[in-house]
This record gives structure tokens, C-alpha cells and sequence, in this order.
């Protein structure tokens, strides 16, 4: 028959693997399976393979499209007689090729593939050689704006910034290694009528505010709160404060002076923690989009998307029981007229095709209703899958020890600068007890200590779904066993210290040595590691840097296996084991270089 002289044709194919080393494993599976099922059943197209990677004895990945194209074509005239028949088919139909070492179909048509061992050794030699780079994901997408951090002038930074910052950083960092150029965007709130009445104080305060420098300025948050306290107090302070947003926004100098001093002094406040936990952002607040908004929402309007409602002007949106408020019923823009225009900026001038948004969720809604607007203005794409596009990235809370809203015991929001203080020297603390104080320098302490300390707030952020609240615990955190950032740098630690002691040249043993996996620990580790690829592109997909950390934490587990059941130095295996032993250092740096974790080679 026609259907069998086909699978004899495609037999003898053999697809190149060679051609596309950057693609990872379940990419190339994928491919040959696209060629298996098409030959299988030529009457259904475009039938997306399903592979997915599976622990089990019987294979590495699986492929679960038997029973779809069975559901496909029972009745009609086929020679199959069930989904196990199609799952043998397509075994038998896959193209030959160097990644695969056996396959077998199982239950009702999974066909399941074990990868061959040579070809997993030669790709993390390769990879070795090349470096990790080579291993990195290919999104489709050339560049995007992540939106994060984004504190407010002169209010504190607090806990729930941090993990925007914490958060927005690590899904920077995984897009810029898929080589996407992301422009990192710092949202900062720079403007609105809270300016009016901090400067109206502060001119009140300081007689010469013009000479006031920011030592004498101080603390601006304690500032804030006491001018919000007059304003609501007092009706004649109100009004001035209410003049001075519109000599402010009208450019009067003097007042525009000051608002820029205002900035200044917090911006460098900001900056201070971004520079301790290795964070870059490029600013471009509110302010820089409030030029736009006139003519943006002059397009929504064309658009028959502005209506008028009870002095304001509003976007009704489908699905929500309240409008899109884009002009004040005073006249004044508001948080959402400037992410409409920041939209359209981001699309426009910076030519993003996708938008991240880090921010709690509880502003879920305003951003569902925000990027509805967009859609229905034709910005975005409405299908969900495909670009121009744009996502909010949630996140829960940050909970103390009582499981109520993070707090210090005087009830004041915890200020991030005090964390990370705290984290560094219990970690000091902690290397002094046992005995580094002697054997390393003041400088290797004080770096260690950061590493370790900042690395461990980031990776206890990062570690649980985004979207659950999260308990700040030091103890937890910094406990040495378990999932935690401190367990892992130890890990990795260990594994330098391996190398290092066996005295070997790892450099040399990439290129004249060889890696052999016959060990099923071996294997195993063999198959996580060139699994990461596949890792990060979910992480990046799905937004959720946990999956990362999940893979990471697996990583450690896999090589302690491996470790407690294979020797490495001394052995006959020494040499590949070395570069395993290398291999998982390298895959393990990436991590933490992607969750923002300066590595520690010694403990
Ligand atoms: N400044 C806001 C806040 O502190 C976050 C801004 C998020 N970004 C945005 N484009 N709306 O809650």
C-alpha cells in the first residue's frame, strides 16, 4: 500500500542534528516526531507534536500524539485498529538519527524515546568547550521591555519592590541569555498631586529649600507622611498644596526645581540598593510619559474607545463592572491614562514586542483592564500566543513571622536596605563561627558574607510560585540544608573544591578527555544538565523563575547522587567524571548568574 512504501522512504532519512546544535532536546524530538506523524497519517496536517520530557524506566521524553490522531481518524477508512497501532506507526515512522538510542510504545500509544548516551556525553563535552552560552533558549521574540521595580519618589521602597526588583531582574537576566535585548525599565512614580503637598511642606520647612542639600533633607518618607497628615488636616495647607501641583505641572521653575531635587534624593537612595544587589534599570518614570498622553488618548478617541461619564473621561471595557478611568473628573491624568501612553511609546519608539509588567497582585486588574484597552485599540495582539504582546507578572506577599503583612516590630514597613544588612552579617557571623575569620582575609569575608546573605533574600523570593504569599525568614533562609540559596553555594562550593583538589587541568581534560555515561547516575545527571536549556525557555515562557530554581535545587540533588555512588578522584572514570563533576558547576553558575546570585567558589 501507498502508506507502506512511505514509511520504507522515510526509513532511510536521516534528519540532521548537527544543523541546529542550539536547539534543545525536546526541540529536535520534536522535529523528528513532526516528520513521524506526518508520515503516519499524511490525511491530518498540522498536527503540533507533543513530547514532553518523563521520568520513568521505559524513556527520557514521550511523545503523546497516538491518541489525538486517533480521535482523528477512527471511522474513516484507516488501518489502524486502535491508538496503540497509530503509537507503533509512529515509532516505526521516525526518522533515523544520532539523539535517539532506542524507543518503545507503551499503554495506549505513548511512544516513549531513551536518548543515546554517546550523543548526551558529546553534547556536554561540547557544551563544555563552547561554553554555556551554546545551550541558551531561542524565543520568538527579538526585544522586549520588562517593567520592575518601579518605586514611588519619596515613599519608602519597600518589601513588595524588592520583589519586584528581585523578580523582574532574574526574568531580565533569563531573557537577555535567550538573546532578546530587553530594555530594563525602572517605572518610577515621579508624578501627581502627592508632589504638590510635599513640596508646599518642604518649602514651608526649609526657608532656603533651594541650598538644602540631601544630608540636611534627611529622611523625604518621613516628610511625605507628615505632609499627608497636614493635608488632610488642615484645608488652608490643602489648598496650597493643591496650587502648587498646578504651578508645578504649569512648569513654574521654582517648583519644578525642587521637584527635580525631590527625585534626585530618592533616586539615589534607590540606587544605592540596586548597586548592592547587582540590579540595573534605566529609569523613565511617569513623568517621561505624561508628553504623550494628550495625543494617545486623542487616538483612543478616534477610535470611538473615550466616552465621557460623570465629568470624567472613561474606557468601558467587556467583562468588567467598572470603567477604565483615563481623565479625572479634575482634569488630571492618572495612573492608567500614563500606562496607556507607556504602551504605546514602548510599541511605538522603542519597537518592544513584549511588555512585562513585575508588580503585586493587586494590581492584577488594572493591568487586565489597561492591556483589554490596548487590544481593542489594536496595540496588542488578542491572540494570547502571539505578539505584539503584554503580560503581568503578580506576585503575593511578603508575610513576618505572625503571617500577617510583613512588618518591624514597631509596625513600620521594613526598609530594604536594614534586610540586606541583617542577611550579610548573620552570614559573616556565621563564616566567623566557623573559622574563616582566620584563614581568610577581611575581604574575602565581607564578599563571601554578600553572596552569600544577599543571594539567599533573592533565592527564598524566588524559590515558591510567585503568586503565593511568601514568609521572610532568615532562620529559614539562611539554614544550610534544605532548598536554600545557602545549601546550594555550599554544593557548588563542594564541587570546585573537587576539582581544584584533584589536581587535574579541567581546561586541558575539555578538549584531550572524553565523557563516558554508563553509570545510571551518570546518565541521570547527564540528562538534567542537558535538560537546562529546555528549563530556562519554560522559566521565560511562563514568566515563573521558580521552575529555575526547581531545576537547580534538582541539579544538586542528581550530582549528590552521582557523587556518593561513583568515585572521581582515583578512579578509572576520573577523567570524564572530572568534567561531569565541571559540567554541572558551569550549568549550576548559569543558574545562579540568572536568579542574580554572585557564586561562591570556597567555603
Ligand atoms: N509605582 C508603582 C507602585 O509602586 C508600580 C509601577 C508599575 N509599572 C507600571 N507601568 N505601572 O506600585
Amino acid at each position: 500500500t501507498t502508506s507502506r512504501r512511505l514509511i520504507l522512504a522515510t526509513k532511510k532519512r536521516s534528519v540532521s542534528t548537527m544543523a541546529n546544535e542550539e536547539e534543545n532536546v525536546k526541540r529536535k524530538l520534536a522535529k523528528l516526531f513532526e516528520v513521524a506523524l506526518k508520515v503516519t497519517v499524511p490525511s491530518v496536517v498540522d498536527v503540533e507534536p507533543l513530547v514532553a520530557a518523563c521520568t520513568g524506566k521505559f524513556g527520557d521524553y514521550q511523545c503523546n500524539n497516538a491518541m489525538g490522531l486517533w480521535s482523528k481518524i477512527k471511522g474513516k477508512e484507516t488501518e489502524f485498529k486502535g491508538p496503540p497501532a497509530v503509537g507503533q506507526a509512529i515509532m516505526r515512522n521516525l526518522p533515523q538519527s544520532d539523539i535517539i538510542e532506542s524507543c518503545s510504545v507503551a499503554g495506549p500509544g505513548f511512544v516513549n524515546v531513551k536518548l543515546s548516551r554517546n550523543w548526551m556525553a558529546q553534547s556536554i563535552q561540547r557544551m563544555l568547550i563552547d561554553g554555556i552560552d551554546a545551550w541558551a533558549p531561542r524565543l520568538p521574540v527579538r526585544r522586549a521591555v520588562v517593567d520592575f521595580s518601579s518605586p514611588n519618589i519619596a515613599k519608602e521602597m519597600h518589601v513588595g519592590h524588592l520583589r519586584s526588583t528581585i523578580i523582574g531582574d532574574t526574568i531580565a537576566r533569563m531573557l537577555e541569555f535567550s538573546r532578546v535585548e530587553v530594555l530594563r525599565r525602572n517605572h518610577v512614580g515621579d508624578w501627581g498631586t502627592q508632589f504638590g503637598m510635599l513640596i508646599e511642606f518642604l518649602f514651608e520647612k526649609f526657608s532656603n529649600w533651594e541650598d538644602a542639600n540631601e544630608a540636611a533633607i534627611g529622611d523625604l518618607q518621613e516628610f511625605y507622611k507628615e505632609s499627608k497628615k497636614r493635608f488632610d488636616s488642615d484645608p488652608d495647607f490643602k489648598e496650597r498644596a493643591q496650587k502648587a501641583v498646578v504651578r508645578l505641572q504649569g512648569g513654574e521653575q521654582k517648583y519644578r526645581k525642587a521637584w527635580t531635587q525631590i527625585c534626585e534624593i530618592s533616586r539615589n537612595e534607590f540606587n544605592r540598593v540596586y548597586q548592592r544587589l547587582g540590579v540595573q534599570l534605566e529609569e523613565k518614570g511617569e513623568s517621561f510619559y505624561n508628553p504623550y498622553i494628550p495625543a494617545v488618548l486623542e487616538e483612543l478617541t478616534s477610535k470611538n474607545l473615550v466616552e465621557d461619564s460623570q465629568g470624567a473621561r472613561v474606557i468601558f471595557l467587556e467583562g468588567f463592572n467598572i470603567p477604565l478611568i483615563v481623565v479625572k473628573s479634575d482634569g488630571g491624568y492618572n495612573y492608567a491614562s500614563t500606562d496607556l501612553a507607556a504602551i504605546w511609546y514602548r510599541l511605538n519608539e522603542e519597537k518592544a514586542e513584549w511588555m512585562i509588567y513585575v508588580t503585586d497582585v493587586g494590581q492584577q486588574q488594572h493591568f487586565d483592564m489597561v492591556f483589554k484597552a490596548a487590544k481593542r485599540a489594536g496595540w496588542l495582539s488578542t491572540d494570547d500566543n502571539a505578539y505584539p504582546k503584554a503580560s503581568h507578572v503578580g506576585f503575593g506577599l511578603v508575610l513576618g513571622d505572625d503571617k500577617k503583612r510583613f512588618r518591624t516590630r514597631s509596625s513600620e514597613v521594613v526598609r530594604l536596605a536594614d534586610l540586606l544588612d541583617e542577611a550579610k552579617s548573620r552570614c559573616k557571623t556565621t563564616l566567623i563561627e566557623r573559622g574563616k575569620g582566620d584563614e581568610w582575609t577581611e575581604e574575602e569575608l565581607e564578599q563571601t558574607a554578600e553572596a552569600i546573605g544577599y543571594g539567599a533574600v533573592k533565592y527564598a523570593d524566588l524559590k515558591s510560585n510567585r503568586l503565593t504569599n511568601y514568609t521572610f525568614s532568615f532562620d529559614q533562609m539562611l539554614n544550610d540544608k534544605g532548598n536554600t540559596a545557602v545549601y546550594l553555594q555550599y554544593a557548588h562550593a563542594r564541587i570546585c573544591s573537587i576539582i581544584r583538589k584533584s589536581g587535574k587541568d579541567i581546561e586541558e581534560l575539555k578538549s584531550m578527555g572524553a565523557i563516558v555515561l554508563d553509570h545510571a547516575d551518570e546518565r541521570a545527571l547527564g540528562l538534567h544538565l542537558l535538560q537546562f536549556s529546555e528549563v530556562v525557555e519554560e522559566a521565560c515562557t511562563n514568566l515563573l523563575p521558580n521552575v529555575l530554581c526547581e531545576y537547580l535545587y534538582n541539579l544538586s540533588e542528581f550530582f549528590t547522587t552521582f557523587y556518593s555512588n561513583c568515585q572521581v578522584v582515583g578512579s578509572a572514570e576520573e577523567t570524564s567524571r572530572l568534567l561531569l563533576c565541571e559540567a554541572t558547576a558551569t550549568v549550576m553558575r548559569k543558574c545562579f548568574y540568572l536568579l542574580g546570585i554572585v557564586p561562591v567558589y570556597k567555603i
